[in-house]
């Protein structure tokens, strides 16, 4: 089962993601406190030591696996409506399973909807009425991820449904952008004051126990990879493609 779900979100063998990513990973890639402080001491005289990745600095890397996929989603909406042959079904399946297998399955089910928003369901105020439409939000977010994965997996997306998948993937970025932007600048601060400084390490020490039943010892860098790798196959790998044209000049 573990395997599947590793192999789900790689795409490639367990065997070959194991010989990829041996040659980039580093302690400092690392999520678990434990392992980082593990190899603070192997730090050279002058090198920069590894940096902890705190529980929610965690969730916010997750965050920026998933915003890149909705970058790809946006993109894909647009070269839709311009040439619907120019967005390979193949490549785009790939972005929606990684955002079921990555985001849906394991950060919002294993981590948000268990540790996270219970606390803050309890805390006075705003933040807590953020929570039910949050999860609302994940329930609409799965059932739009259900349409996408069954109109990508097809050969040749129909003529037909150039323009509905386009707003589905428009309305999917549209909410996700406002949803993660709530967490990263309201519930995660809030849930982290309420669980306090004392508890945050062997929190973040379970979120990483979790990703690696989940995806192995380098969840988050086969994600990162994965990404990558589907950037590349959409033709968006090269950021500076991306840089804004200069502003009009005024008179
Ligand atoms: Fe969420
Ligand atoms: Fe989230």
């Amino acid at each position: 089962m573990d395997e599947k779900r590793r192999q789900l979100l790689t795409g490639i063998s367990l065997a070959g993601a194991a010989v990829v990513l041996s040659a980039c990973h580093t302690p400092s890639n690392s999520s678990s406190s434990a392992t980082n402080d593990e190899n603070k001491n192997d730090t050279a005289p002058g090198e920069a030591a590894p940096v902890d990745v705190t529980a929610t600095e965690d969730l916010m890397r997750e965050h920026g696996i998933l915003r890149r996929t909705l970058l790809v989603y946006q993109e894909s909406a647009t070269r839709l409506r311009q040439d619907p042959a120019s967005v390979p079904p193949d490549a785009l399946e790939k972005a929606v399973t990684l955002f079921r297998v990555f985001g849906e399955d394991y950060h919002e089910k294993k981590l948000e909807e268990v540790f996270i928003f219970p606390i803050v369901k309890k805390s006075p105020g705003t933040p807590a009425m953020y929570v039910d439409v949050l999860l609302g939000q994940h329930v609409r977010g799965r059932e739009i991820t259900d349409y996408l994965l069954g109109i990508t997996k097809l050969d040749r997306i129909p003529f037909s449904s150039v323009e509905p998948l386009a707003k589905a993937l428009e309305s999917f970025v549209r909410m996700y952008e406002h949803h993660t932007a709530i967490e990263d600048t309201v519930i995660f601060p809030v849930w982290k004051s309420a669980v306090g400084e004392a508890e945050l390490d062997s929190i973040a020490a379970k979120f990483e126990e979790i990703e690696v039943q989940l995806f192995g010892e380098d969840g988050f860098e086969v994600a990162l990879k994965r990404m990558e790798e589907i950037e590349t196959a959409l033709g968006m790998s090269n950021l500076e493609m991306f840089t804004a044209p200069a502003p009009p000049k005024t008179s």
